[in-house]
């Protein structure tokens, strides 16, 4: 694609796709790309600039990561931050060692002083909070740079050259916490590397609809639709682009939330596309009857949805493409070596084994998730599918502890619905949440008579990667309301729990 690049040296910092994020919401399009990316490589992307993120290493221990040496002859900008920071003053002549006494040592926020004068931090405030998180200091600027930035602690918070346009910074820009950091961040890109922004979503939008129109010309093209973000907005993008020659196959294994199936349905209703619904409740039922354990839950859910995705392929007979709804943050952590296995993860569009096709489709494969749901907005797609909270492909299923049945479904389903329908009311920001069925029953009493019902626990949690996650300290005036409506209206309920545990050591999903 034409248009002006920044790359993202990625040095394994916890950051680094914000950095990404940061300067994307400046419209301006960026790679994060390996720190050893060669520098053949590095010319062929062409960027108008370069960012070392932040990591975990000392510069000046053995076998730390260190880019081509040549990157710093390109004639490019560059920007280090933290570790990449230091990096830059080590590869320049300068020397970093680990800070001798505590002081030195900054982590967390940090009053820090700054010189308006330098580019960098042009048009803002000379002292300002600043996110701190290093061990290491940087004891001697390396030849040809200026100190643009202390703190109390340290006096070489912030470097710069800006003849060769080299700005090095102790602290995280890309993070909240910084209070100007993204103006900084700005600045780098405008002020230092001239960029000229216009990178949008609605330019976007265009682009990937003629490349998709370009590489798929005639061919046939299959997509499989869960409802979740990712595949719908792929779907859309593809119904814009070749509609007619499009097929999505929704597969309803009737683990879905009240009312989803028709809202998907509906809102693939205005593309004249070849939209399939399979409605194959009975059949995932049928194989989940008494099976009671999670991960043989997740395995017959999982292998049963490509099964069925599969026989309705071969009814289409030989397709071109397979589309699938890779997003940007798994292209950047694979790879990146395996973690155990807590869950099998489920995602539909996961590859059939017995659908002949020759290429796949991966058009969100550059995108955050924001800018996912951005795209999907710009094609029209209605605003509860884009903004929907995650949704694991497995279901309702994961969320039904011991055997799912139909009846336990039909409980979940109107609980959960209420449970959503009060946060939206009350509008308290949670970044997933939900109701859960478990397998215990209690003993209550409803008017004068005892019950003998389930007990639905409810979750909320907040987090920004799924990684780990906090409980949402949800009011209790909300709880009340949700916790009396479920015992009122959902009949087979008499008690409702909240959730208070946090991942680790729980999970966000109860299976
Ligand atoms: P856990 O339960 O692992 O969930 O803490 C973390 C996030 O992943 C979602 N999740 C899934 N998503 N297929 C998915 O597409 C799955 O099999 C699956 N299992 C969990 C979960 O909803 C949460 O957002």
């Amino acid at each position: 694609m034409d248009h002006q690049k920044i790359l993202i040296l990625d040095f394994g910092g916890q950051y680094n796709q914000l950095i990404a994020r940061r300067v994307r919401e400046q419209q301006v399009y960026c790679e994060v790309k390996p720190y050893d990316l060669p520098l053949e490589e590095i010319r062929r992307f062409d960027p108008i600039g370069i960012i070392f993120t932040g990591g975990p290493n000392s510069v000046y221990a053995a076998g730390s990561p260190h880019p081509d040496p040549g990157v710093f002859a390109l004639g490019l900008p560059i920007l280090g931050i933290c570790y990449g920071c230091q990096l830059l003053a080590q590869e320049l002549g300068g020397l970093v060692t680990a800070a001798q006494a505590d002081s030195a040592r900054e982590y967390g926020k940090t009053l820090t002083f700054f010189d308006p004068s330098c580019k960098l931090f042009r048009g803002l405030p000379e002292q300002s909070v600043t996110w701190m998180s290093h061990g290491d200091y940087l004891a001697k600027v390396p030849e040809g740079f200026s100190l643009c930035a202390r703190s109390e602690a340290c006096p070489t918070v912030g470097i710069c050259d800006e003849s060769r346009g080299f700005y090095g910074v102790q602290f995280h820009p890309e993070v909240n916490h910084t209070q100007y950091g993204s103006q900084m961040l700005r600045n780098f890109l405008y002020a230092v590397c001239g960029a000229a922004g216009g990178w949008t979503m609605a330019g976007y939008k265009q682009e990937a609809i003629e490349n998709v129109r370009a590489r798929v010309g005639g061919g046939k093209v299959l997509l499989a639709l869960s409802g979740g973000v990712d595949s719908s907005v792929a779907a859309a993008l593809l119904a814009e682009a070749v509609g007619s020659q499009l097929t999505c196959v929704f597969v309803d294994h009737g683990l879905m939330r009240k009312n989803e199936g028709d809202e998907v349905e509906a809102a693939f209703a205005p593309w004249d596309i070849h939209f399939v619904r399979v409605n194959a409740q009975d059949r995932f039922l049928g194989r989940l009857a008494g099976v009671t354990e999670p991960e043989q839950k997740r395995h017959i859910i999982g292998e049963e949805f490509i099964r069925v995705f599969e026989a309705e392929a071969k009814k289409i007979g030989q397709v071109d493409f397979l589309v699938q709804g890779t997003i940007y943050p798994d292209v950047i952590e694979s790879g990146k070596g395996d973690a155990a296995v807590i869950k099998s993860h489920h995602n539909v569009g996961g590859l059939p084994e017995h659908v002949d096709f020759k290429e796949i489709i991966e058009p969100l494969r550059m995108l955050f998730k924001d800018e996912v749901r951005a795209l999907g907005r710009e094609l029209g797609l209605p605003e509860y599918l884009v903004s929907r909270q995650p949704f694991p492909g497995p279901g309702l299923g994961i969320r039904i502890i011991g055997e799912v049945t139909e009846e336990k479904l039909a409980l979940l389903r109107e609980a959960d619905a209420i449970f959503r329908q009060e946060v939206a009311r009350a509008g308290f920001p949670m970044d997933q949440y939900f109701a859960a069925l478990t397998n215990m029953r209690s003993v209550g009493v409803m008017g004068d008579g005892r019950s003998y019902d389930y007990a639905v626990a409810l979750r909320g949690v907040l987090t920004s990667d799924f990684m780990t996650a906090d409980w949402a300290r949800i009011p209790y005036e909300l709880l009340d309301r949700v916790s009396s409506r479920i015992v009122n209206e959902v009949r087979g309920v008499n008690r409702v729990l909240y959730d208070i545990t946090s991942k680790p050591p729980a999970t966000v999903e109860f299976e």
